[in-house]
């Protein structure tokens, strides 16, 4: 017999069927064993009484949880078992069994960490896996349908791009090399080849604190655009996080609910313009609302993107910040000629303090400039000189961001901590399994 999920018997109804999967809950007395069997779908009560299985028996009364099955048997309503329905089993065959499977209920998120490769099964982990796949497909659906390019940037690379002190040292051959902290370097040359590019992949970031919203090893969501502005990165981000979320409402009903994800703000940025303010204006608000006082050319702390968020219930734009907190290619402006220099750059806050999903940027095209911010943050600008070249040869207005994936799932999903954004997190005190 051909075997269906559990979600498509259920929905079939009656009749035979057969169902494959893992032992979800088991209880029973000497006459008969209950067995909740779920797989990637959905879950059902299936009864199996010892007269029929008198061979079997045995074997069948020792099955414990996540000992994997495959049934075949009458399903039938029944509005005492969980999913509604129940299958009448006539022959079962056991195909894995499990011994005392060690997750339960007590274990705290240390221990959880230590079985992450077992803890994926539970029906948390499976809701946010699910939700993750629905993103990553929706990220590649918004640029594909733009005429946008899959384009790959390669890990090990010679030189800093978003500052010093996060590199991972590779040694190579005897040569150092470091685990890329964005595609961004590589990318941009190859705007010149297929204009408008993006790629999903790994970022790596050798972060030394312990918060909720840092991973090591990060999947980045990166767009480059060749011949645009600062005004159209600041749409297509807005129009891209429009469609994950629009996406993930339509396929992930169940594991929001499972998750018990409070859809205000999903459904708010459905419908808002999402706030656009300059840096300036940020610290503004920030004083008038939220009786907090920032020095002009200071970063905006987590806390205070925390207080902004807080403002609103969809992500906020912030842009023009003061040059001297924002990375070396950021370019250069004069929003606020009175404080200081700005740049064409802008920051993504999501909502409910989940802190920053995107950077972005237009690109600095002066290579003069490009040497001196450089040579401020005390890297070689030798080192950078095939990057030099894509302002050489034929340079054009271009820019570009980067969104954390694991972060706007975290939002997505209404997650204390971003380790459970990704099956097998990264972080300092988090490499095994
Ligand atoms: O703001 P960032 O550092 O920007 C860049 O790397 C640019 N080169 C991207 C580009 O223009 N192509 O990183 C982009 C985003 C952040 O907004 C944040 O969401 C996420 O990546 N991110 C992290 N997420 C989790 N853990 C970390 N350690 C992260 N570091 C950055
Ligand atoms: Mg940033």
């Amino acid at each position: 017999m051909k075997f269906l999920s559990i979600a498509e018997a259920i929905t079939k109804g009656k009749g035979k069927v057969a169902v494959r999967g893992w032992v979800h809950r088991e209880r029973g007395s000497n006459k008969l064993k209950f067995i909740i069997l779920r797989d990637e779908s959905s879950m059902i009560q299936c009864l199996l009484p010892q007269e029929k299985f008198k061979k079997q028996w045995l074997d069948i009364d020792k099955l414990q949880i996540e000992a994997s099955l495959e049934i075949e048997g009458i399903i039938k309503k029944e509005k005492r078992a969980p999913t509604g329905h129940e299958i009448h089993v006539d022959k079962i065959n056991i195909v894995g069994l499990s011994n005392e499977f060690p997750i339960n209920k007590d274990l705290n998120e240390e221990l959880l960490g230590d079985r992450r490769h077992l803890w994926l099964r539970s029906r948390k982990m499976t809701s946010i896996l699910k939700i993750r796949s629905t993103v990553l497909q929706a990220l590649r659906e918004h640029w594909h349908n733009k005429g946008f390019y899959e384009y790959h940037s390669p890990t090990l690379i010679g030189m800093q791009c978003e500052g010093g002190s996060t590199l991972f040292k590779v040694d190579y051959f005897s040569k150092p090399m470091f685990l890329s902290q964005t595609w961004q370097l590589h990318a941009e040359p190859g705007i010149f080849a297929l204009e408008k590019i993006f790629t999903i992949q790994p970022a790596f970031r050798a972060e030394k604190s312990k918060t909720s919203r840092h991973l090591t090893e990060l999947w980045m969501a990166e767009m480059e655009a060749a011949w645009e502005n600062f005004d159209y990165l600041q749409d297509d981000a807005e129009q891209a996080i429009k469609h994950v979320v629009s996406s993930v409402l339509k396929k992930n009903k169940t594991e929001l609910e499972f998750l018990k994800k409070d859809l205000t703000t999903l459904k708010a940025t459905l419908k808002k313009k999402f706030p656009r303010m300059t840096y300036t204006e940020s610290l503004k608000l920030l004083k008038s609302k939220k009786k907090v006082d920032i020095e002009w050319g200071k970063d905006l702390r987590t806390i205070e993107e925390d207080k902004l968020s807080e403002l609103y219930d969809t992500p906020i734009i912030i842009t023009d910040y003061p040059k001297q907190v924002k990375a070396f290619y950021m370019k250069e402006s004069d929003k606020h000629p009175s404080e200081g220099k700005t740049v064409l750059g802008f920051d993504m806050i999501a909502p409910e303090h989940y802190g920053e999903i995107i950077g972005a940027s237009q690109r600095e095209e002066s290579i003069e400039r490009l040497k001196k911010n450089l040579k401020e943050q005390g890297e070689d600008p030798e080192k950078y000189d095939f990057y030099f070249d894509t302002r050489r040869y034929g340079s054009v207005p271009h820019g570009g961001y980067g969104l954390g994936v694991e972060r706007l799932i975290a939002w997505l999903c209404g997650l204390d901590t971003i380790k459970d954004a990704i099956a097998f997190p990264r972080t300092m005190s988090r490499s095994y399994p």
